[in-house]
């Protein structure tokens, strides 16, 4: 359709189907077969009538959507669109973002979104609600299992990838990205979920807001706004940040939807006094859809009658998403590229690379020389993941047919000679002293034991913030008494956040971080164990040594009293009295089997100036027998500023792969727009000077002009 044709019909649009357009309903609306429900929907009192002319509905199975936009065709209704959150995977799972994240493969995780869009735009899905860019520094909050961590430029180039790899050139395969939550949502105060968000200004614009603007400039066509306050203002509210920042400053001109309910939620904020004020807000402040409220439904009829919106203000958020409609095809082709039977979906190649991805997203991040686990090791496999058959996490709609278990893969690969203990109670209570002896009788008889503890699945997701993140004390316990019997133990640690584990890693040679890793995940860790695929990963989120540090980042700033753990000399620095400054590990930890060393780190100049960048190369060398893939993380510090300056900052990684003995070299640009920040005015520039870049051990300094 052109663009006039859209208006024109615009024309010819009844009000209801006009307010019908700006309205999304979860399936259940429409659909009896359709359980998915990620917020409250009992109270939601949404006016029958407009439920046909509704412009979008969420998580729509196929066949359903298939049978509603056969009925819009038949009447000439305008057709659907059906949204859903497609986050880490539809059918086949994939590891979830903050796991995919730590591979630090941009070119793999766009091949990975571009495979979950296929298999959802082949049932029926055009845009998915996805990718969520919150950058994630409380691990208290259950969201975090969603983000790519805590650092802005990973943020940037995730965005730009996950975007990229899922809108595809919007044809066939391919969905809508929508980038999400507007802003700031990931911050709650305790790491209560949605609780307000308190962000200064500065920390705000130079590290919560790049990855979204990547997220838009890489094309995005839809923006969420988020269920907090932001300082004190919901964002469906929040003039500032959404209408003049987004809309003007940022000149984003697509469709911007609440979150879930969030509309009718401005009166439990307490900002609207009831319903029709919220959606005069919310519509005021160019919120374009409303996601599952009753407040456009109900109430933007009324306020037009009253003359307090226009309709030339409805026609032109009805034009936004027709537009939307049609740049994603679906005048054209109301069944977008969809399959007329889910049987015929081929998950082949989604579940190929679902292996790949999990096993180069697992971080290693401790071996006392026992890993890999050989042929003729005796293996104990211990813990309440044994039988587990449901790596997904909490955005898997549809729950995956094709996961194995650890157990059942042990089976089929055969890799030595081995037997398992499944312990599946231990999440509600203590084991019995009997099979606690038990346990340790076993794992003295084995040459190594694999403790496979961790979170439960459902413990992180949306509405799963904990006050205690430490791993619980039943498995600390198995942890402990498996490790009196034998020091050669391994903890595989499953969930979606960072955990709290310093307990475990006193008590065990080998801990490695398997997330919540997809479709494949017991395949790819039983490979990663024995050595068929070498750890290649690394922390995209640090892990706090207690609950006190959170939240705990690398990118932290000095203080005037460095806490550099020198309480024996005096005790006014920086510090804990009962804990120490670091996490336990660190953002960018990860370890490989193979040995990399660093050498030549050069650059091209020693003085940066906006005309003239400079290069840096190092060489890095694998000198281990085996093959390996190596991440290079570039940091930059800036000695002195108009504000307080980080330690460091990422501003370039490079993920290369190296044969035994090879060396490669690796270069960056770095230009003077990536030494930016706010300033003292809270202009984001450059201030020259001396600046420092850390590629592992390696220092070299260079000056800004
Ligand atoms: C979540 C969003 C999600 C929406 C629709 C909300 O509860 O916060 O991330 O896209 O539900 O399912």
């Amino acid at each position: 359709m052109t663009e006039s044709e859209i208006l024109s019909l615009i024309k010819k649009m009844s009000l209801y189907e006009k307010i019908g357009q700006l309205v999304c309903l979860g399936g259940q609306f429409f659909s009896s077969d359709c359980d998915t429900l990620t917020g409250p929907i009992n109270n939601l009192g949404i006016d029958p009538k407009i439920i046909p002319y509704a412009g979008f509905a969420s998580n729509l199975p196929l066949e359903s959507y298939r049978t509603i936009q056969e009925e819009k065709i038949k009447n000439k209704k305008i057709p659907i669109m059906n949204v859903c959150d497609v986050i880490h995977g539809y059918k086949t799972m994939f590891p979830i973002p903050l796991s995919l994240a730590s591979s630090f493969n941009m070119p793999l995780i766009k091949k990975c979104a571009s495979l979950w869009a296929k298999e959802a735009s082949l049932c029926g899905v055009s845009l998915s609600f996805a990718p969520m860019l919150d950058l994630a520094r409380d691990p208290r909050w259950g969201r975090v299992m969603e983000s790519f961590g805590e650092d802005p430029y990973l943020g940037e180039c995730y965005a730009k990838a996950y975007i990229n790899g899922m809108q595809g050139n919007l044809k066939a395969g391919t969905v809508g990205a929508c980038v999400k939550h507007f802003a700031g949502y990931s911050l709650p105060e305790g790491g209560r979920d949605y609780q307000m968000s308190m962000i200064t200004e500065r920390v705000f614009n130079d590290y919560y807001l790049p990855p979204y603007i990547s997220g838009i400039k890489a094309g995005a066509l839809m923006v969420m706004s988020g269920f907090n306050a932001l300082d004190f203002v919901p964002t469906c509210a929040n003039q500032s940040l959404i209408k003049e920042y987004l809309i003007k400053k940022v000149k984003f001109d697509g469709v911007i939807i609440s979150d879930y309910n969030a509309i009718h939620e401005l009166v439990n904020h307490r900002v609207a006094e009831n319903d029709k004020e919220a959606c005069l807000i919310a519509f005021k402040n160019g919120i374009t859809v409303d996601l599952m409220s009753d407040c456009y439904s109900n109430y933007l009829e009324e306020l037009i009658k009253e003359g307090k919106v226009s309709e030339d203000e409805l026609d032109k958020n009805v034009y936004k998403v027709l537009s939307l409609k049609n740049k994603l095809g679906i005048f054209d082709s109301p069944y977008r590229f969809s399959l007329e039977d889910e049987k015929d979906l081929d998950t082949k190649e989604s579940i190929e690379k679902s292996y790949e991805a999990a096993a180069e997203s697992m971080v290693l991040l401790k071996n006392d020389s026992i890993l890999p686990l050989k042929k003729k090791n005796r293996v104990l496999f211990v813990g309440p993941f044994v039988k587990e058959k449901g790596f997904y996490g909490s955005w898997s709609l549809y729950k995956d047919k094709n996961m194995s278990s650890i157990e059942k893969c042990l089976k089929e690969l055969n890799y030595s000679s081995y037997d398992v203990i499944d312990t599946p109670d231990i999440f509600d209570r203590s084991l019995y002293p009997e099979e606690l002896f038990y346990i340790q009788k076993t794992a003295s008889l084995f040459d190594r034991v694999v403790l496979l503890i961790g979170e439960r699945q459902e413990e992180s997701g949306e509405a799963s913030s904990k006050g205690n993140i430490s791993i619980s004390s039943n498995i600390v316990e198995l942890v402990k008494k498996v490790y009196e019997v034998n020091k050669n133990t391994v903890s595989v640690i499953f969930g979606g956040r960072p955990l709290v584990l310093t307990d475990i890693d006193k008590e065990s040679s080998a801990l490695l971080y398997a997330f919540i890793p997809g479709t494949m995940g017991s395949r790819a860790l039983l490979d990663i164990l024995y050595g068929k695929k070498n750890p290649s990963a690394r922390l995209p989120m640090s892990l706090p040594y207690s609950v006190g540090q959170i939240p705990i980042y690398y990118q932290a700033l000095p203080t005037g009293r460095p806490g550099y753990n020198k309480i024996e000399e005096n005790k006014y620095y920086s510090h804990y009295i009962d804990q120490p400054n670091e996490p336990l590990y660190s953002f960018g930890c990860g370890l490989s089997y193979s040995n990399f060393v660093y050498s030549d780190l050069v650059l091209s100049s020693d003085k940066l100036s906006k005309e003239k960048p400079i290069k840096v190369s190092v060489k890095v060398k694998n000198i281990s027998k085996i093959k390996g893939k190596e991440i290079i993380l570039l940091y930059i510090r800036d000695h002195f500023g108009s504000v307080t300056r980080p330690d460091k900052e990422l501003k370039g990684f490079a993920k290369i792969s190296l044969s035994a003995g090879e060396e490669k070299e690796v270069s960056f640009t770095i230009q003077e727009r990536d030494l930016r920040f706010s300033g003292i005015d809270y202009k984001k520039k450059s201030e020259p000077g001396k600046f420092s870049i850390y590629i592992e051990k390696l220092e070299k300094t260079f000056e800004l002009i």
